[in-house]
């Protein structure tokens, strides 16, 4: 068999970069080793597949090379990608501000991609492993379980390390590595925090109980809600910062955020005296949370009966409360993967290897990490899209 392009990985990545080679004229094959095409995309954004950021800039990205990602983002942006669905009839909301997702099920968006594959004339091969690959001449020869495949070009959209059931492998990195590419340490990110002993115990009594607050790490901030579970902290608060937090780091997490907890405590006990601490809680945060305060600091009582010193103890617990999480959740329910494929050998333009243009990476599998909010199918489709251009 002989092909222009191969691509190695039929996720978010691969089967835009396999449409836009298709549509550009190429012969195109794409291999996947899992029985189905785009498992991450059915199963992301709670099945609704958050798939662009409206307001996607470079500054969602974390890297080790923070330019890389420019190139491709300039080129191919959300209104693209929103322009194709649309003349698919596909019907999206905007959950949060610029969050696009399928009005219905991410399955409308996979078919969308599958449909424009097929017009565009790409071969699909599922169930497919890669044995080998090695440097043919000018072009690469790969050994699959299905047999020999000579390609002009081989591209790897393998994805990162995250939820392996789907079928994630670190099979990029080895061929990165293979070719003498660097791979950056990876993580996993956007990811629930574990907490143990204590902590455990009362994440999991709130277990399913929501609140909005202000999370700080290593100089990443974010203001969102923020989730108990049976196992620790979740939400989008806690996935954006786990991308900064590193093992043995303390979370500082603002459950009054926007308000001065010490300047509003002093006023209501000015104001308000026979009030409760209790009381004045509950009308400022979720009921369960406000009771598990006081049980965990064991100090309700009236206002008026608190010094400053008591009043500022509880403002720092509102305001600065810092905790420590043992763990994440890891690669069983992270979202991406933080790291990968070192982008200093590749190009911004083509995604091509320095001195091998004949191989290619794309996706997630390379060192670019987008924030928790649709950033990253944004960075699938356009190293996808300028990859399939110039190939
Ligand atoms: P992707 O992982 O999509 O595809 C890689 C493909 O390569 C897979 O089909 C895999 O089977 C295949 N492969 C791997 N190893 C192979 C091998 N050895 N041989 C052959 N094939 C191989 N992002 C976002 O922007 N909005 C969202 O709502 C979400 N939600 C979300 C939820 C959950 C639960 C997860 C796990 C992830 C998200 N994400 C997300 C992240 C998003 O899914 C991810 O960044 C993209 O799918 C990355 O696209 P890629 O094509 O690079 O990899």
């Amino acid at each position: 068999m002989n092909y222009d392009v191969v691509i190695i990985g039929a996720g978010a990545a691969g089967l835009m970069c396999g449409l836009t080679a298709g549509y550009a004229g190429r012969s195109v094959l794409v291999i996947d080793h899992a029985n189905k095409a785009g498992k991450k995309i059915l199963m992301s954004g709670g099945g609704r597949c958050n798939f662009t950021n409206l307001a996607t800039t470079p500054a969602n990205f974390f890297s080790a090379n923070p330019h890389f990602c420019i190139s491709a983002l300039k080129r191919y942006r959300p209104e693209h990608f929103v322009e194709l669905v649309e003349r698919h009839g596909l019907e999206h909301v905007e959950k949060a501000p610029g969050q696009l997702f399928c009005a219905d099920s991410a399955k409308d968006l996979l078919n969308v991609l599958l449909t424009e594959c097929e017009w565009a004339g790409v071969a699909l091969s599922l169930k497919t492993r890669v044995e080998r690959l090695e440097v043919q001449g000018q072009g690469m020869r790969l050994v699959t379980s299905r047999g020999r495949i000579d390609a002009g070009a081989v591209v790897i959209a393998s994805g990162g390390l995250s939820i392996p059931t789907m079928g994630a492998t670190g099979f990029g990195y080895d061929i990165a590595r293979q070719f003498g590419l660097a791979v950056g340490e990876t993580r996993a990110a956007l990811v629930p925090f574990t907490l143990s002993s204590q902590w455990k115990d009362r994440a999991e009594a709130l277990s399913g109980l929501s609140s909005d607050v202000a999370v700080r790490c290593r100089g990443g901030a974010y203001r969102e809600p923020m989730l108990f579970t049976h196992r620790g902290l979740s939400g989008p608060a806690m996935l954006q910062i786990s991308s900064y937090w590193q093992p043995g780091d303390e979370l500082e997490i603002d459950l009054l955020p926007g308000h001065d907890a010490f300047d509003a405590l002093i006023q209501a006990r000015r104001e308000t005296p026979k009030r409760q601490l209790s009381t004045w809680l509950g009308e400022r945060l979720p009921k369960r949370l406000a009771q598990a305060l006081v049980e965990w600091h064991g100090d309700d009582g009236l206002l008026a009966e608190r010094s400053n010193a008591s009043l500022e103890g509880w403002a720092t617990q509102l305001n600065r409360w810092r905790i420590k999480p043992s763990g994440t959740e890891g690669w069983r329910t992270a979202e991406v993967t933080m790291g990968g494929v070192d982008t200093s050998a590749i190009s911004s333009k083509t995604f091509e290897v320095q001195g091998l243009p004949q191989l290619r990476f794309i996706g997630e599998v390379l060192d670019v990490t987008g924030e928790l909010g649709g950033y990253n199918f944004q960075w699938a489709w356009a190293s996808g899209v300028a990859c399939g251009l110039s190939v």
